[in-house]
């Protein structure tokens, strides 16, 4: 097992719900210790513990990435969905459930806290007003009611893990990250895309002291309390932190493009008038051309990626484009993740 002791010590018995809960020096150290881990191997420090993963929404990678992290460490692994395996949950406090929902999410989150060591839970936005979806609800409710650590596999606001193991991926590539410069591309897609992985690897990289370009069309910004988080990050890591409609422009000198597609704040569950604002951004992907604006990056996307239409073949397929390591290291920085908050060497 690895000797990397520090990011256990850091984080032991943690929530890991948003990187902005966490100091730079925390995310350093689960990346050196996902880096040990990946380079020297380890034993089976879970035997005895287990993860109960619970899924609002589909996945490949997370759930994959999750699952083979916690069984390869000696641990057992239950993985719920939420539609097929349970029973249908009721949110709010004080309900009084003579509708739809069988059981209360307080019940099921103590409940599971019975059986399992981690609690992880993926759920997404259900296309309702923002202002009430960015409060993240289910995800919340969990912290609240379970009484053991919690992991976001991915809400509506945030996916931590994600933009963990892409800070591995990006040190793996770059060498030290601060100073580096991080173009984030908003591309056209089909459906109006969730927000967790922009807010994400953005907090990530100013944590970290990247300079960080955003690139997005009018009627696209990020959540006002996530870049609050930014630019507050960025004052203190120094980053620089801007925000332009051109992705040429955010483009130009970066080290690495990352891609990513999202839906309109404002529009936020009004589908109709959400498809039609983004239909006239139809151009806006990652080609050769854009990459040639560059200096030499690296090209990032956090998958499912859309070919020819988010990025095209020559981008995702290219010597630079580090989509298929990038979701490798999901497997890495989650032993780290679990080895730190389990606080197991
Ligand atoms: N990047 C990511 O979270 O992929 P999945 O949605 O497939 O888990």
């Amino acid at each position: 097992m690895s000797n990397v002791k520090t990011g256990s010590a850091l984080i032991q018995g943690r929530d890991v719900v948003s990187l902005s809960t966490f100091s730079e020096e925390e995310i350093r150290a689960v990346v050196a210790r996902a880096r040990s881990l990946k380079a020297e191997g380890f034993e089976a420090p879970l035997r005895g513990r287990s993860l109960a993963m619970v899924f609002f929404d589909p996945s490949l990678r997370t759930r994959a990435s999750f699952a083979i992290a916690f069984t390869t460490l000696g641990g057992t692994v239950i993985d719920l969905s939420a539609e097929r395996d349970l029973w249908p949950l009721e949110i709010r406090d004080g309900a009084v459930m003579d509708g739809l929902a069988d059981e209360h999410i307080k019940d099921a989150a103590r409940v599971l806290s019975e059986y399992a060591d981690v609690i992880a839970i993926r759920a997404l936005a259900r296309g309702g007003d923002w202002a009430r979806e960015r409060r993240d609800r289910v995800i919340v409710s969990f912290q609240k009611y379970a009484t053991v650590p919690i992991f976001n596999m991915e809400s509506v606001l945030d996916h931590p893990c994600q933009a963990w193991g892409d800070a591995l991926t990006l040190e793996e590539e770059l060498g030290e990250l601060r100073g580096k410069c991080m173009a984030l591309v908003w591309t056209y897609h089909p459906k109006a895309r969730p927000l967790a992985v922009p807010h994400g690897v953005s907090v990530m990289a100013c944590k970290l002291g990247m300079d960080l370009a955003v690139a997005h069309p009018e009627g696209y910004p990020l959540d006002q309390g996530v870049m609050t988080t930014l630019r507050h990050t960025a004052a203190s890591t120094g980053s620089e932190l801007r925000f332009v409609d051109d992705p040429m422009a955010a483009a130009e000198g970066a080290d690495v493009v990352y891609a990513a597609s999202w839906g309109s704040l404002d529009l936020h569950g009004r589908a109709e008038a959400e498809k039609e604002r983004r239909e006239s951004h139809r151009d806006r992907r990652v080609t050769s051309e854009l990459m040639d604006r560059t200096n030499d990056a690296r090209f990032m996307h956090a998958m499912p990626i859309r070919r020819n239409v988010e990025a095209d073949d020559a981008v995702v397929d290219a010597a630079g484009s580090l989509v298929v390591p990038q979701a490798g290291n999901r497997l890495h920085i989650q032993r780290a993740l679990f080895t730190s908050v389990l606080g197991v060497e």
